[in-house]
């Protein structure tokens, strides 16, 4: 595996062989870390808003004995001065060993890669894809649930136009046997067709008997910023706000997951409730993404 750019690249011997090792990353983290990129450098260009995925991307090299540069803000990039991004991959790739790159483009990921003389790691372009937290989420997943050995019904709710993380994991869940995959929007922020399997299922509202009846929901952020019409936002931005009466619905070993980070859509009070695994699934993007530097660098 040389560059992670988008979900489909991933076979299910990929997502197996990622995730057993995920969970080897997780006892070196336990024990300290380890030297195994000793030397190595990761490259974080994220020209756009980042916590979770440039720091932990920064987390994981540094947890391995690697070293970390930077470029967070596309105002103190050159790109400002008109510099292509094709030009910044071919300078940064002689710096770095590897590059995880964010960018505001559905696609400009792949052509860094194409330009890029070391491995790419796309860490959400515009809103296309997330792939690299396809794989958090479903470690997060496959740490509570039985996927691919037993039926697994997953809801998908809020923005899913444009929010990425969920068309990289429904491209990833596709790949399992027994999964049943729901997505809960309004009309104009549903799931865009590319994304959607013969099986899935479409709902605008989200029932009392959705929420009773699933084993994960994956709630996301309506993407303000992606919106061309604010009158369209405003009129989903409320769409769903999970309560902690409407977790309470959900079955006692169900998981509610959402990428992070969240605006309005889970009151604050769900959090303690034993669905809730959300900071759990953030965290879990540290030894995910520890395993694919060591995977794109063939250590
Ligand atoms: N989940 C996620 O991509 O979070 P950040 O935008 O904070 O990286």
């Amino acid at each position: 595996m040389r560059h992670v750019l988008t979900a489909d690249q991933f076979t299910r011997p990929d997502l197996d062989r990622i995730m057993q090792r995920a969970a080897e990353m997780e006892i070196i983290l336990k024990k300290g870390g380890s030297k195994m990129c000793d030397g190595k450098i990761l490259g974080a260009l994220f020209y756009e808003p980042s916590t979770r995925t440039r720091l932990s991307f920064e987390t994981a090299m540094m947890r391995l004995g690697g070293n970390v540069i930077s470029e967070t803000d596309v105002t103190f990039s050159s790109q400002t001065k008109g510099e292509v991004i094709e030009d910044t991959i071919r300078i940064v790739g002689g710096y770095a060993d590897i590059i995880a790159i964010r960018t505001k483009i559905k696609g400009e990921a792949k052509i860094a890669a194409h330009y890029s003389p070391v491995p790419v790691l796309n860490g959400g372009d515009g809103s296309g894809e997330h792939p690299t937290q396809s794989l958090l989420d479903l470690y997060t997943i496959v740490k509570h649930h039985r996927i691919g050995e037993e039926k697994l019904k997953v809801a998908f709710v809020g923005d899913l136009k444009y929010g990425r993380t969920v068309h990289s994991l429904a491209k990833v869940l596709h790949k399992f046997d027994g999964v049943e995959l729901l997505f809960v929007a309004p009309e104009v922020i549903q799931m865009p067709a590319e994304y959607i399997n013969p099986g899935d299922s479409i709902y605008h509202e989200l029932t009392d008997e959705i929420l009773q009846t699933v084993d994960v929901i994956y709630d996301t952020r309506m993407q303000k910023e992606r919106f061309e019409d604010i009158e369209q936002f405003n009129q989903v931005k409320n769409a769903f706000i999970f309560t902690p009466e409407m977790v309470n619905q959900m079955k006692p070993d169900a998981t509610l997951m959402h990428p992070l980070p969240r605006v309005n859509e889970i009151m604050q009070r769900v959090d303690d409730l034993p669905q809730a695994r959300y900071f759990e699934q953030a965290l879990n993007g540290v030894p995910i993404r520890m395993a694919l530097i060591a995977e794109a660098l063939e250590i």
